[in-house]
């Protein structure tokens, strides 16, 4: 790389400015170009030397680091910034990243975390300013992607009624796999109580659901994609909340409007659920284009599967929205997957084979499988492979026109299941 990364210090302290300077002066590509005192000094500064990278403080006297941050977010919008806080609670990074902040380091950080920081940042700068979603289409609603677009987006849920099948690695691995074909790819971590997604992603829960529910009824777009999280995959993500209890501030009202609006912002919205049915959860199945459903080869996950798709067709689910999908497929299991069609009187999409050491080290690490040097294994092939039929099934439906499945109603499901129609 030929340019380096033109890099601006803010902190109150001169010694701290120093410091930060010191760890990364041996850097080839990273040149520090400035350095600020305080918050006016920074906005100013931003301005008129246009960093690429902001290290920015936050306890600072006057304009604070995140006041700086917003005014900077919208006066230089190439600017990206990475806060610097010995706070690390979820209030203050939620803070942070509302305010527009990229990243953020604890302090005090190490030289090789400040400089995986800022490549992390600067390499996914492209995708990130101007903000990520919204303008992709053009002012009159056309498309400056190439990539074949809905008017409406589709939401592809993963749910399997027993825990522990495999949902989030699919969710997760499909999301990233139909991003990378350029869709406007999101995922939401309905798992609501104890999501996954940000262990899986290695993701700060800087925001999430929450942040959206509490202004569910007035979504716009620059608020829905302040709290929208990128990964370092590319992937937007909505995150579940940090805390278990903070699950019941997002109702079904919330959770369908969220949707509704992200429908209009992106091509697909992926989501990943938990294996218990509540409200929220039967609302997110319900407004769901597609259903993704997971089994293994065993009988108590056959069993919980058969119970649900008598479930379905009480909530008169079209057979064709429910995709039965056999996850850590193996001929040694006892049931075989031509049984698990048999008995379940219905096709198995696709089969996704199993490999413990690959699907757990790509979660442990953050990596997603259908990326890197895995991508070429049986397994992410196979997940790939889901994410073509995703996309073939959408492509059809464009042209012919038939289904209106955004037109499906989330209200009254437990009225339609105790009392019939
Ligand atoms: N195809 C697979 N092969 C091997 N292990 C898998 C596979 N898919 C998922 N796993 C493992 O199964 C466990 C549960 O997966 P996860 O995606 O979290 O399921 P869920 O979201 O349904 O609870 C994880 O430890 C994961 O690594
Ligand atoms: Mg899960």
């Amino acid at each position: 790389m030929s340019d380096s990364i033109r890099v601006m210090i803010v902190d109150d302290l001169p010694e701290t400015r120093e410091n930060v300077r010191k760890l990364l002066q041996f850097e080839q590509d990273i040149e520090v170009i400035c350095q600020a005192g305080s918050g006016e000094e920074a906005i100013e500064l931003a301005q008129t030397n246009q960093p690429d990278i902001i290290l920015m403080d936050i306890n600072m006297p006057g304009v604070d680091g995140i006041g700086a941050s917003q005014q900077i977010s919208e006066l230089v919008p190439r600017s990206q910034i990475i806060i610097m806080s010995v706070q690390s609670d979820s209030n203050y990074l939620r803070r942070a990243m509302l305010a527009g902040a990229r990243d953020f380091l604890t302090k005090p950080f190490g030289g090789d975390e400040l400089v995986a920081a800022i490549h992390r940042v600067h390499d996914k700068r492209p995708a990130v300013a101007p903000p990520p979603v919204a303008t992709q289409r053009g002012a009159t609603g056309e498309l400056i992607e190439s990539v074949p677009s809905f008017s409406e987006g589709k939401i592809v849920v993963t749910f399997s009624p027993k825990g522990g099948s495999g949902c989030s690695t699919i969710a997760i691995n499909v999301a990233v796999a139909l991003a990378r074909k350029n869709y406007r790819t999101i995922l939401v971590d309905g798992s609501l109580q104890f999501g996954d997604v940000a262990v899986m992603l290695n993701m700060k829960e800087m925001t999430s659901l929450v942040d959206l529910a509490s202004e569910a009824n007035d979504l716009d777009t620059d608020f829905i994609s302040s709290v929208v999280q990128l990964h370092r995959s590319e992937l937007q993500v909505l995150l579940a909340p940090p805390r278990p209890e903070m699950a019941e501030v997002v109702t079904e009202d919330h959770i369908k409007n969220i949707l509704d609006a992200l429908r209009n912002m992106y091509d697909y919205i992926i989501v990943d659920t938990s294996s218990s049915l509540n409200n929220v959860a039967l609302t997110i199945l319900d407004t769901a284009d597609q259903i993704i459903l997971v089994t293994q080869q065993t009988l108590p996950c056959l069993k919980n599967v058969s119970r649900f798709l008598n479930l379905a067709e009480s909530l008169e689910y079209p057979q064709e929205k429910i995709w039965l999908v056999v996850n850590r497929a193996s001929d040694k299991q006892g049931i075989s997957v031509k049984n698990i069609s048999s008995t379940l009187k219905r096709p198995v999409v696709m089969t996704i084979p199993d490999d413990e050491l690959l699907v757990s080290t790509a979660a442990n690490q953050g990596v997603p499988l259908v990326t890197g040097s895995t991508q070429k294994r049986p397994v992410s092939i196979a997940l790939s492979r889901l994410a073509e039929h995703i996309e073939k099934e959408f492509a059809v439906e464009i042209s012919s026109d038939t289904r209106e499945a955004a037109e499906s109603k989330s209200s009254g499901i437990l009225g339609r299941l105790l009392g019939g129609k």
